[in-house]
């Protein structure tokens, strides 16, 4: 009777999806991730992923509103739809929910005070997922450029979910790695939050110049 085994827990302690499928079933795959991205009632504003691109722009004043639990499951699993070196999947994510790493992580990213979002997200690279019989320079390359995805496919997904984000690459790495406790090297921090209020595009580069055609 108490040795029947438990169905494995397919999310960490302390964060639990707000909603879940009945059945936990291990031979359907992606049946979380599927559940999640699918699963509503969730007030996805923007459904056209050119106008989420177009009305994106980076906060760094967030409202007091806490962001719902639904929104930040749909956060993390847009990361878990990017592509990945192999699908080896060499990145790792931290919620860090704790008031107390959140002050830390602002000292470590050099005293920036949005740090302290509603959500923040650290996205680090784990090169050690990433099985292929290549060298580490080249499995560490790899590594970044999937966590670095990863959060940019969270970055959109706020957007089209009404809420606003900031993308923090300044940071001092080993103090990152200490305040989330990890020996993983971060490769961004996205905090994520309802902005105050919204802007207007920044200006680019005309696309004749940042376009290179090579006949
Ligand atoms: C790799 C990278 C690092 C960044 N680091 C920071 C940062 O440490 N602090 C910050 O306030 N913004 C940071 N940003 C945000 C940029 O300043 C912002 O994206 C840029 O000014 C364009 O504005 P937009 O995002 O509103 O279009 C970073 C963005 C990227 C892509």
């Amino acid at each position: 009777m108490g040795s029947e085994k438990q169905p494995e827990k397919i999310f960490p302690l302390g964060y639990e999806p707000d909603d879940i499928p009945v059945s936990d079933n291990p031979n359907i795959r992606n049946q979380l991730l599927d559940f999640i991205l699918t699963s509503g009632p969730t007030e996805v504003v923007d459904t056209d992923l050119f106008a989420v691109m177009a009305k994106r722009r980076s906060t760094r004043k967030f409202s007091d509103k806490p962001v719902e639990t639904t929104k930040v499951d749909k956060i993390i699993a847009a990361a878990d739809t990017a592509p990945t070196a192999g699908n080896f999947q060499g990145f790792e994510v931290f919620y860090i929910k704790s008031p107390k790493i959140k002050k830390l992580l602002v000292e470590a990213c050099n005293k920036q005070p949005y740090v302290d979002a509603p959500v923040v997200l650290v996205f680090c690279k784990n090169p050690s997922r990433v099985k292929f019989d290549f060298p580490d320079d080249i499995l560490k390359k790899f590594a970044i450029q999937d966590a670095t995805l990863a959060a940019g496919y969270s970055q959109l997904a706020a957007q089209a979910l009404g809420l606003s984000s900031i993308w923090i690459g300044m940071f001092d790495e080993q103090k990152v790695m200490d305040a989330i406790e990890t020996d993983l090297v971060p490769s961004s921090v996205l905090c994520i939050g309802y902005p105050e209020q919204t802007k207007f595009a920044k200006p680019r580069r005309n696309l004749k110049d940042l376009v290179h055609v090579k006949w």
